[in-house]
This record gives structure tokens, C-alpha cells and sequence, in this order.
């Protein structure tokens, strides 16, 4: 039978391509190795690199967590998890094997500097049995609380490297990265003083997404698009991050503290704005597109305070139904404040201040329980200049739509007029549609496992700098400042399983514009 990894490997849109970079041997030390994000992403992500045969000989992943575990009994539990949520199914037993023989737990109470001297023992000792070479990763999976303290901790202990030294060190940093622009830059005061910029990565996993750098690339490898990505000839833009989940688990206990806008909006959307936005960059490596990326975030227009020009709803769910089943409200869910008045939907108009972009609104919008998963960036281009054909005029969004399906089913469709065959001179909207999957065929990595292979690699084009993070903050925490000082809004104001509150619709301000009806 078929696999998809076969229809993948023998597709000839993939053959001839250059074998893919292996790093040097190296160690993952996951800090916070037993919660959610290492068991559901992360150690099945680097089973799944391994599998693939992306790892080097010798690769280690050392866990360390508060809790007094030993080797096994991390292995016990990363076997569970790795059956469940790894990509490459079914987990083969003997690959599993091979894979635990790689897994190490040490004990680490983030705050005690002799469980770092202990750590760094294990590394050497680890560094000589496994031959790694002493190259590390850390990856700081833990409560965002403890981020600068085991920073600070790493260097204290001897054991945070130096830029350009070999062998080297690394520092992979998980969202959330800050509260508001204050914290996010007391944040990075203590990650630089502790590690060189250069040995940072922030992570922000939309930009392991493939179809978020197929932005890139369909931008900067085509020249058909870039000469009408412009004021000229765009009208809006509308980006769409859906979700149909809720507070599943013990989320609700972070989410109530952060809201729709933190989680989503200053990360993940404005990281796939700024790729949509930006000028070309001078080359595809890190530092020319966080560059440019950077720009746009700059040039955004306030979307609160004095002179702002940009504007926002929030929403809340409260109880509702999608497809026959009853949904809770967002203040019934676990471990939410029964009176929470964080935003579960927000939905912003910005402006970018650019030659390229001037008077073009930009739409934003996400969600939970909304009616379905997707993530989506709409291209909306003007209509003719002369309306030659009658019924377009009656068709609101007739113009040409350009839609970037980042997830699920990814792809690019490109909508236009054609006429209706027959006797009459009848026009209906038609689409183009690429599809990756039929297109390339084979199973598409995971976000973490991109972004792992890229940080063991010291790649940090998909990485966040302290610049971008400083500039989005910069941008939501009026945002967020400007909610705070207003009456709590009449929440909840939208069902569960529905598209957000209707208020989301004001934002559009032309006749005939409007959200996509997805
Ligand atoms: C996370 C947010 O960063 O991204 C979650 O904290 C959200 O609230 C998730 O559900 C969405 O990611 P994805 O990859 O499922 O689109």
C-alpha cells in the first residue's frame, strides 16, 4: 500500500531536492520536561526528527523537572506520550527502543543553584558516555515565572556559554514572552545578561507552520505577485486564526490570566502580518527578514490611545451548541473566574504606515468555539476600475481574492470572474486551487519539529528577536491598557459554536466589505 511517505518520497515535485542539514551531536536539556507542552509536542517532535533520521549520532535528550524521577520513570512516561502524539504512526516498538535509549532525567529545582552544579555534572558525564561533544540546548518549557531565574541560574552555574564559542549553547524560549511591554523588556534585560542575543530563540511555533513561510515563499521566489502587493491594487487585507476549542484541560487556569489578545494576537498574528506585509528583504537569512519584519511592526498605527486609528472588539463565549452538542460559556468552564472578563475573541482594523501599504486595512481576527479550525490569510484586490459587467456589481467581495489556507487542508486559491458558458454573457466567481498535500503528497513535519532541527542547527530565521517582541507588546498593551480603563464589556456577547460577536462586523467600514464567510 501506499504511505503517504512514499507518495511523498516518490512525487517528482520533491526528487533531486539537496538531502536536509543534520546537526552536530548535541543535548536537549528540557527544562519542565513532565508538563503538557514537552509530553504533546516536544519529545514526540524529536522522536519524529529521529525517526526521520534529521538527529545525529549521539543525540541526548536530558529532562529535568522539579519532581525526583529516574531515567525510566521519564522513559515510561515519554513512551506514553510518544505513542499518542507523535506524527509517524504507528510508533514501530524497536524505533521506541532506540529513541528511550537516548532519554536522561536530572532533578532540578529551578531556584536552587546546587541542582545547576549537579546538572552541569550530568552533562559532562552525559557529554563523554554519548560523545555529544558538550553542545546544548536548553529549552525552557516551564512556568513563563521561572524563565529569567533559570537564565540567570545557567550562567551562575558556569553553564551558559558565550556567542560564536564551540562547543556551543543555546537558549529556546517559550511563549508567553512578557505580559505587556514592560515585562517583556525586564524579560529580555535578564535573558541578554545571562546569554548573548545570538544564543537566544524565542519561539513562536506559527512560524514553524509550512504554510506560514510558504508566504515567503510565494512572495519572494515568484515575480507575478509581488508588483500588485500593494496599495494599488489591495484592498484589505483579512487574516483568521479560528479555533473550535475551549478551555479543554486545565487551560482555562493560564488563559484566564491572558485573554484572546496575549495568547494570539501580539505573537502568532502578528508574526504572520508582518510576513504578509514586509518589503523584501536582501536575503533569506535571520537577520535580513527579522529586519524587515521588525519595519512593519513599527509602522502599525495605534490601535488605542491618543491618535489611534486602528480599532477592536473583544468577545466572550457563553454557553451555546455546535453540531447537536452542548457547549459550556466561557465563565462555566474549569478553572475560570465564574465573573472573567478576558476576551476569548478579539478582532482588530490596523493600519500600516508605509509606502506600500497606506489607507489599506488590515482585518484580524481570532476565536475560541468558533464553528471551525482554520487559520487563513484573504488577499482582498480592488474591483475593476469600470463595472462593464452588471451582476458583479451586486456580488459584495466580487473582486479577486488571493487566500493563503495556512491550516487545516494548506493551500492557495486564487478567485476570479469567469463567464458562465451559454448564450448569455453571465459571470460567476471561479477559483484556482493549490493544494500541498495532493501537490507534494507525504506527511508535512510538525511546527516544533522544524523549529527544534533550526535551533540545533543555529538557524534563527524562524525565531523571534528581542526587537519584535518589544514592538508587538508595543502595539497591544495600550490595547490592553485602553480595556482596562473602560467598563467591563456586556460579556458574555457571543454563543459558543458561533463566529464572534456581532459587533466584530463594525469594524468594516465600506459598503460590500466584510468578514469571509468561512
Ligand atoms: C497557542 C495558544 O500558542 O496556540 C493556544 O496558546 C492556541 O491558545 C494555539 O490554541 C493554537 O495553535 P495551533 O497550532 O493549534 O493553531
Amino acid at each position: 500500500m501506499a504511505t503517504n511517505e512514499n507518495r511523498g518520497r516518490n512525487n517528482p515535485l520533491r526528487r533531486d531536492l539537496p538531502p536536509a542539514m543534520v546537526p552536530q551531536p548535541c543535548c536537549v536539556v528540557l527544562l519542565g520536561v513532565t508538563g503538557d507542552l514537552a509530553q504533546r509536542k516536544l519529545v514526540p517532535a524529536l522522536y519524529d526528527l529521529a525517526t526521520s533520521g534529521f538527529l545525529p549520532a549521539g543525540f541526548t535528550i536530558l529532562g529535568a523537572a522539579r519532581r525526583d524521577f529516574s531515567d525510566q520513570q521519564l522513559r515510561e512516561l515519554m513512551k506514553a506520550a510518544v505513542f499518542e502524539h507523535a506524527r509517524i504512526q504507528p510508533v514501530q516498538p524497536e524505533g521506541w527502543e532506540d529513541f528511550a535509549k537516548s532519554l536522561f532525567y536530572q532533578r532540578v529545582r529551578f531556584d536552587e543553584p546546587g541542582d545547576y552544579v549537579a546538572l552541569g555534572c550530568r552533562l559532562k558525564s552525559l557529554a563523554a558516555e554519548r560523545m555529544t561533544g558538550g553542545n546544548r540546548l536548553y529549552y525552557l518549557s516551564t512556568a513563563p515565572e521561572h524563565f529569567a531565574m533559570i537564565a540567570g541560574q545557567l550562567r551562575g552555574a558556569g553553564l551558559a556559554g558565550g556567542a560564536n564559542e564551540q562547543p556551543w549553547t543555546r537558549l529556546v524560549i517559550e511563549k508567553p514572552f512578557g505580559r505587556d511591554t514592560a515585562s517583556a523588556a525586564e524579560l529580555n534585560r535578564a535573558l541578554q545578561a545571562a546569554f548573548d542575543e545570538s544564543q537566544v530563540f524565542r519561539i513562536d511555533h506559527y512560524l514553524g507552520k509550512e504554510t506560514v513561510q510558504n508566504i515567503l515563499a510565494m512572495r519572494f521566489a515568484n515575480a507575478i505577485f509581488e508588483p500588485i502587493w500593494n496599495r494599488r491594487y489591495v484592498d484589505h487585507v483579512q487574516i483568521t486564526v479560528a479555533e473550535r476549542v475551549g478551555m479543554e484541560g486545565r487551560r482555562g487556569q493560564y488563559y484566564d490570566t491572558a485573554g484572546a489578545a496575549r495568547d494570539m494576537l501580539q505573537n502568532h498574528m502578528m508574526q504572520v502580518l508582518s510576513l504578509v506585509a514586509m518589503e523584501p528583504p536582501v536575503g533569506m537569512d535571520a537577520r535580513s527578514i527579522r529586519e524587515e519584519k521588525v519595519k512593519v511592526l513599527r509602522a502599525i498605527q495605534p490601535l488605542a490611545g491618543p491618535g489611534a486609528t486602528g480599532a477592536s472588539v473583544r468577545g466572550q463565549y457563553g454557553p451555546g451548541s455546535f453540531a447537536g452538542q452542548t457547549l459550556r460559556g466561557y465563565r462555566q468552564e474549569e478553572m475560570v473566574d465564574p465573573d472573567s472578563n478576558s476576551e476569548t475573541y478579539v478582532a482588530a482594523r490596523l493600519f500600516i504606515d508605509t509606502w506600500r501599504w497606506s489607507g489599506v486595512p488590515f482585518y484580524l481576527r481570532t476565536g475560541k468555539r468558533l464553528p471551525k479550525r482554520l487559520t487563513e490569510v484573504a488577499i482582498q484586490f480592488r474591483s475593476p476600475p469600470m463595472a462593464m459587467f452588471a451582476e458583479i456589481e451586486q456580488m459584495p467581495n466580487a473582486a479577486n481574492q488571493l487566500v493563503l489556507r495556512v491550516q487545516p487542508d494548506e493551500g492557495i486559491s486564487l478567485s476570479f470572474q469567469a463567464k458562465v458558458p451559454g448564450m448569455r454573457m453571465r459571470i460567476r466567481p471561479v477559483k484556482m486551487d493549490f493544494r500541498y498535500g495532493s501537490s507534494f503528497g507525504g506527511d508535512t513535519p510538525e511546527a516544533y519539529e522544524r523549529l527544534l532541527l533550526d535551533a540545533m542547527l543555529g538557524d534563527s530565521t524562524l525565531f523571534i528577536s528581542a526587537d519584535e517582541v518589544d514592538y508587538a507588546w508595543r502595539l497591544i498593551t495600550p490595547l490592553l491598557e485602553s480595556w482596562q480603563e473602560s467598563p467591563p464589556p456586556p460579556f458574555p456577547n457571543y454563543a459558543a459554536g458561533t463566529w464572534g460577536p456581532a459587533e466584530a462586523d463594525t469594524l468594516f467600514t465600506t459598503p460590500g466589505t466584510g468578514w469571509r464567510k468561512l
